[in-house]
């Protein structure tokens, strides 16, 4: 699969998350990577780096291997269906879409290319994604490929299909609800004596802490909190307090009403 040469149909600000990563990390050369837009005047600083910048997919779809659709779920059949005549059995199409499925896909690109479906979050625009990866129809040259791709965007986990919809949710989604935490976390900051450029401070790298502390020690959050509860100490009351308020409990209802909505819709 080396040298395969890649398309980003869509070039937005993910599509850009991904040419910044790729070229960064020289898991392609510019003169293999395709971009596209309709306002493909927009990309002329990437044409100055030597990538081929158009505005016709077809044209660039007849010249790669991999096609990544990077526009908004609502073009991704139009899109596709345009390109059904250029298409053949050794295209691999990847979307990024939300709720577009791989049946879809399939679907709207004619049945010839094998399709995947890849979920990143906005970390992407800081290399810091967790991207949840849905591989199953490619071979196993194929897959290393795809995922060497979204590695250039931080971590990748590789889910059935049918997950794809809660990663959206717990992985996407997943981001606003722990800034909103991180918000409330600056307000009690303020309250309690931070002004708000300071509280903000020490809220982000308290947070950051606490990832990196149960990533690279492989802890559950529940056996970190132990090693920061004393009895009868502050830090336990403050949870408990937080708890018979309904932190917890409001958290997951959250979830679990985003998930009902998009399988509503
Ligand atoms: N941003 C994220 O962090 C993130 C995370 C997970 C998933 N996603 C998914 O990624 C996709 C893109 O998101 P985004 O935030 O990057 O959106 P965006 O900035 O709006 O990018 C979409 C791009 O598609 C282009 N486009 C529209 N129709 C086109 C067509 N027919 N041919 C070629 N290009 C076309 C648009 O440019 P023109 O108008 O110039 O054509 C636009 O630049 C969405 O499906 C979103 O759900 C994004």
């Amino acid at each position: 699969m080396e040298n395969k040469k890649i398309a980003i149909i869509g070039t937005g600000n993910l599509g850009r998350a991904l040419v910044n990563g790729l070229l960064d990390n020289q898991t392609v050369a510019p003169g293999d990577l395709f971009v596209t837009r309709r306002n493909s005047a927009s990309l002329q600083d990437l044409a100055d780096k030597g990538l081929t910048v158009s505005s016709d997919n077809k044209a660039v779809a007849k010249q790669s291997d991999v096609l990544i659709l990077a526009v908004k779920p609502y073009n991704i059949q139009q899109v596709l269906e345009d390109l059904q005549d250029v298409l053949t059995e050794n295209h691999i199409i990847i979307s990024v879409a939300t709720g577009v499925t791989l049946a879809e896909l399939k679907d709207f690109s004619g049945g010839k290319p094998r399709v995947a479906r890849a979920m990143p979050n906005i970390g992407a625009e800081v290399q810091a994604s967790l991207t949840c990866l849905t591989l199953d129809e490619l071979n196993e040259d194929q897959k290393i490929f795809v995922d060497k791709i979204f590695h250039v965007l931080g971590e990748n986990v590789h889910i059935p299909e049918n997950l794809m919809e809660a990663a959206t949710i717990l992985g996407a989604c997943g981001i606003a609800f722990v800034l909103r935490f991180m918000r409330a976390m600056v307000q009690g900051g303020v309250q309690i004596g931070f002004d708000s450029k300071t509280a903000n401070q020490i809220v982000n790298h308290t947070v950051y802490g606490a990832a990196r502390l149960i990533m690279e020690n492989n802890y559950h959050p529940e056996a970190a909190i132990d090693l920061v509860t004393t009895p009868k100490g502050c830090t336990i009351e403050g949870l408990n307090e937080m708890e018979h308020s309904g932190f917890s409990s409001s958290l997951i209802k959250g979830i679990v009403a985003s998930y009902k909505n998009i399988e509503r819709n």
